[in-house]
């Protein structure tokens, strides 16, 4: 394989995406964030430096959904494998392209991505299903007019919050114009501006189209429809799946889903991509994100004037499991070396504080010593209880059964595991019966844990994998304001293979510059 070397500079800027002037953190002073391309097998080489000043934050990437085989202290969370890098400094992260398909690259230092650091990462490999045109990368994301550390304080800020961070508008690859008419403008003292555009795309009469669709949102749940057309689903998250056909896409934080669009229209049509965005399970009142698809000789000075193809936004929760089979099939072991259950709770705290809570407990980032570096150290004690570590020791395969207990709020939680695609083996809403299916179940690295029933009882998924990657790897709702909140935990894999791990120096020189920084010892 080759090398793909980029090079990151991130820092503080402003933009106006949807006409509406708004404090981000850029990469390349980009946004999106530019896009990382590779063939699978290719070494990916990106060197980020910090420059966020005024006020100054730590920053790591992370490489969402590649397993990092080989390479675990490049994963790029803080606290579990990597402290953050400081301002002022850099750091070089190199993996592998270990899987093909569709994924994004993010901050993972706190909510940070959601203030603007993320972007594309396309890994080129076989395809299961003809296609003629890549149209590349179709970004969803939810967008707020505040900073986006405002937002997590309205959400996670003393005393209990009552409200719930509703989203203002949302955006398709960084675009689509806010109404400057909506009184939220006076109201919040904005400026508006009405040449903000919307994202476009090209369409020839005929030809077969692949979007490489991605909720990067950090609350939104999407659903994405083309006005009038049909989406054949061939591959979620980084596994291709045995392509099927649907009206609406639904998509979770952190899940992707490669899709097919048949140009089926005349040369000289115009036609709406839209995104629908809802907080929780709750019906949506947002904005919704609109991109416009113009066909060889449509008129693009005028705006598409199709209609939104109406679907049934009742149901909670992930595509049906028997929608989706992978290509390649794979099964779990009939019985499982150990098992977990893990209920979540959003519960306050002694202040008075809601957070949410895995088993009682809330997750706490400890930024001066990754677990990593402590169990490659041998140590398997943890100063800070807040750490939630999970030991599977060197159990060959794991089972976790989560429960959902968000009962009145509705919250759904797209769960991911870091290092893995996991299996889905059941999935429901009241207390699972036991029955598994190991036959093909799908696996996908994100997975969307349905809300609790008052009637039925809470909601339930039951993961599973095979622990064929040594090194510890968080477990957490995507949704950006519950991993600040809380709902994190680490998952530790044969710590008996990480003491002989080779970690390359400059892991632990990041560490060296972020408490000189910090002005702390090790
Ligand atoms: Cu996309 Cu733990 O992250």
């Amino acid at each position: 394989g080759v090398v793909r070397r980029y090079h990151f500079s991130v820092a503080r800027g402003t933009i106006a995406p949807d006409g509406v002037d708004r404090p981000v953190l850029l990469v390349n002073g980009q946004f999106p964030g530019p896009t990382i391309e590779a063939n699978w097998g290719d070494t990916i080489e990106v060197t980020v430096a910090n420059h966020i000043v005024d006020p100054a934050e730590g920053t790591t990437i992370h490489w969402h959904g590649l397993r990092m085989i080989g390479t675990q202290w490049m994963d790029g969370v803080p606290s579990t494998v990597q402290c953050p890098i400081a301002p002022g400094s850099s750091f070089t992260y190199t993996f592998r392209a270990d899987a093909y398909g569709s994924t994004f690259w993010h901050s993972h230092y706190g909510a940070q991505y959601s203030g603007g650091i993320f972007g594309a990462l396309i890994v080129y490999g076989p395809q299961h299903v003809p296609y003629d045109v890549d149209l590349g990368p179709v970004l969803l994301f939810d967008w707020y007019h505040a900073n986006y550390l405002e937002v997590v304080e309205s959400v996670v800020g003393l005393p209990a919050p009552t409200t719930q961070a509703y989203s203002d508008n949302n955006l398709i690859n960084g675009r689509t114009p806010y109404d400057c008419n909506n009184p939220s403008i006076a109201e919040k003292n904005l400026t508006c501006s009405r040449d903000a555009t919307y994202s476009q795309f090209r369409f020839t009469k005929g030809k077969t189209y692949r979007l490489r669709i991605m909720n990067v949102s950090s609350q939104g749940f999407q659903r994405f429809t083309i006005d009038g057309m049909r989406l054949t689903v061939i591959a979620s998250d980084f596994v291709p799946i045995v392509p099927y056909e649907t009206d609406v896409l639904s998509i979770g934080i952190g899940q992707r889903a490669d899709v097919l669009v048949h140009a089926t229209g005349e040369s000289t049509d115009a036609v709406w991509m839209r995104s629908d965005v809802s907080a929780n399970c709750a019906v949506s009142y947002q904005p919704h994100a609109k991109a416009a698809i113009y066909y060889e000789d449509a008129d693009v000075t005028q705006l598409p004037n199709t209609t939104a193809t109406p679907y049934d936004d009742s149901h909670c929760g992930d595509v049906p499991l028997n929608l989706t089979t992978p290509v390649y099939p794979m099964d779990p072991p009939a019985t499982p070396a150990v098992t977990q259950q893990m209920d979540i709770q959003f519960l306050a705290n002694e202040t008075g504080n809601l957070l949410w809570y895995v088993n009682n407990e809330t997750f706490r980032a400890n930024y001066e010593h990754p677990v990593l570096l402590l169990a490659k150290a041998g140590n398997t004690s943890y100063p800070n209880p807040d750490w939630l570590v999970y030991n599977f020791g060197s159990n060959s395969s794991v089972r976790i059964i989560l429960y959902n207990y968000s009962f009145t709020n509705r919250s759904q939680h797209p769960m991911h595991l870091h290092g893995h695609n996991f299996w889905i083996v059941a999935e429901g809403v009241g207390e699972w019966d036991g029955v598994a299916n190991l036959k093909n179940p799908m696996r996908r690295d994100t997975f969307i844990l349905q809300p609790g029933d008052p009637v039925k009882g809470p909601g339930y998924m039951v993961m599973e994998f095979v622990t064929d990657n040594p090194g510890v790897w968080p477990l957490h709702c995507h949704l950006a304001w519950h991993v600040s909140a809380g709902l994190y935990v680490n998952v530790l894999e044969h710590p008996e293979k990480i003491l002989n791990m080779e970690i390359p120096h400059s892991v632990y020189q990041n560490c060296r510059d972020w408490a000189d920084y910090k002005g702390v010892d090790l």
